[in-house]
């Protein structure tokens, strides 16, 4: 598998982190967002964890979907917890030298690395502090699908823990803490910046840069210098594939592997073939998803469709939605039988809804709005049983 370095993104976003960059808000935390399996974990550990290293941050990376099963609260202060560990013995000496009364550094040998999940959340700014403190360095804390935090009380904790350790750190001018938050979806991540009592309350979520130009420019390259008979390669065709792909690498790569095996047996051009397997692609994503759609149970279909249709605005029992179920069902529908097909859109695998710890509901993938919307564009919403069979 290959790795395209993404160099100048990671430079530009280190010095926003830093303070650098006039009028950006990036020493407050930086919230990025990009789309599912686009290259968000990739370019966050492979470029700009690297990119911070080289300046002598201690870089902290934690992933909240790695496995989905342990509480994100948890999972946020054992990354932290870890990141102590190997200067567990010179924070004692600190404390012996400086006088264990003298400073706070007492409350800090407490700190039981072991246990460090299941500490609260000052603790939690305690535990980044004695970094900072042991390290001699500044601290980023890069929390990967930082959304999910939002769906367990510790994890919200936690949040609040880190903009509070962040508050205390830093000074105008001297970053010490830089907190780094991506998401797969928008409008979960905005939940950390935008509603009443948010932890990171005024912050702005920025779009990631999706892979593009510079990136097909480097694989057709590859490509002529692996097999220079096959230059000029189609540079527009490989880009327009690529989005047709929606920007994944995985899935072009492969189409392209395929494309360019010489078991594929192509006697023209590879590109044709590569424009064509996104086209499918997307075929048999749309078709998924018209199939999930379809073996829900009517009263699931209808909250679904009332939640892709109302967004943030989604409010599951009020008198409105009620009289919507009923009309797409046909039968009277309860508070109760709603939050029964919730319940069981949620614990479908995989998930169709995505639920706060403050009871906030969201379709778990993004990408069905995309799919609803252009349904709707199209009368083609909702999908019956026969465009299921095709007829
Ligand atoms: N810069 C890159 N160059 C090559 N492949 C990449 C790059 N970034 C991501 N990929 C590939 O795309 C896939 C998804 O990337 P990932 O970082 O897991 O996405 P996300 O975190 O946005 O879901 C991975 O298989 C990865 O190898
Ligand atoms: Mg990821």
């Amino acid at each position: 598998m290959i790795h395209y370095p993404r160099t100048a993104l990671a430079k530009e976003l280190v010095a926003a982190l830093q303070g650098k960059t006039v009028f950006s808000d990036a020493p407050n935390g930086l919230f990025l967002t990009a789309p599912r399996r686009t290259g968000k974990s990739t370019f966050l550990q492979a470029d700009l964890k690297p990119a911070l290293e080289t300046l002598g941050v201690v870089v902290v990376y934690v992933d909240l979907w790695a496995d989905q099963r342990r509480d994100p609260g948890v999972l946020i202060a054992e990354a932290i917890g870890q990141a102590l560990r190997p200067h567990l013995g010179r924070l004692a000496k600190l404390a012996k030298s400086a006088g264990v009364e003298g400073v706070n550094l007492a409350g800090w040998l407490q700190i039981n690395t072991s246990k460090i999940g299941t500490l609260d959340g000052a603790t939690l700014s305690e535990a980044l502090r004695a970094l900072h403190e042991t390290a001699k360095a500044p601290v980023a804390l890069i929390v990967d699908e930082a959304q999910h935090a939002l769906t367990s009380e510790m994890g919200e904790a936690a949040m609040a823990a880190l903009k509070s350790a962040r508050d205390q750190l830093n000074r105008p001018g001297a970053v010490t803490l830089m907190l780094v938050m991506s998401g797969s979806d928008r409008d979960k991540l905005l939940r950390l910046v935008t509603t009443n009592g948010a932890p990171f309350y005024g912050s702005q979520v920025h779009r990631m840069p999706m892979l593009g130009d510079d990136f097909m420019a480097h694989i057709a390259q590859l490509i002529e210098t692996r097999q220079p008979k096959l230059k000029p390669v189609d540079r527009e065709a490989l880009l327009l594939a690529f989005q047709g792909f929606g920007c994944r690498p995985q899935f072009f790569m492969e189409a392209l592997g395929n494309a360019l095996s010489p078991l594929a047996g192509l006697t023209t051009r590879f590109e044709p073939a590569v424009l064509e397997a996104a086209r499918q692609r997307q075929a048999d994503e749309e078709a998924q998803m018209e199939s999930d759609y379809l073996g829900l149970k009517p009263l699931e279909r209808a909250v679904l469709w009332r939640l892709l249709e109302q967004g943030q605005r989604f409010r599951p029992y009020d008198g409105e939605a009620l009289a919507f179920y009923q009309k797409k069902t046909g039968a009277a529908v309860t508070p109760q039988k709603t939050q029964n097909a919730l319940e069981a859109l949620r614990q479908r695998i995989p998930a169709m809804v995505w639920k706060s710890a403050r009871g906030e509901y969201a379709v778990d993938d993004a990408a069905m709005h995309r799919w609803f919307e252009t349904k709707v564009a199209n009368n083609t919403w909702p999908p019956t049983e026969r465009q299921r069979e095709g007829v």
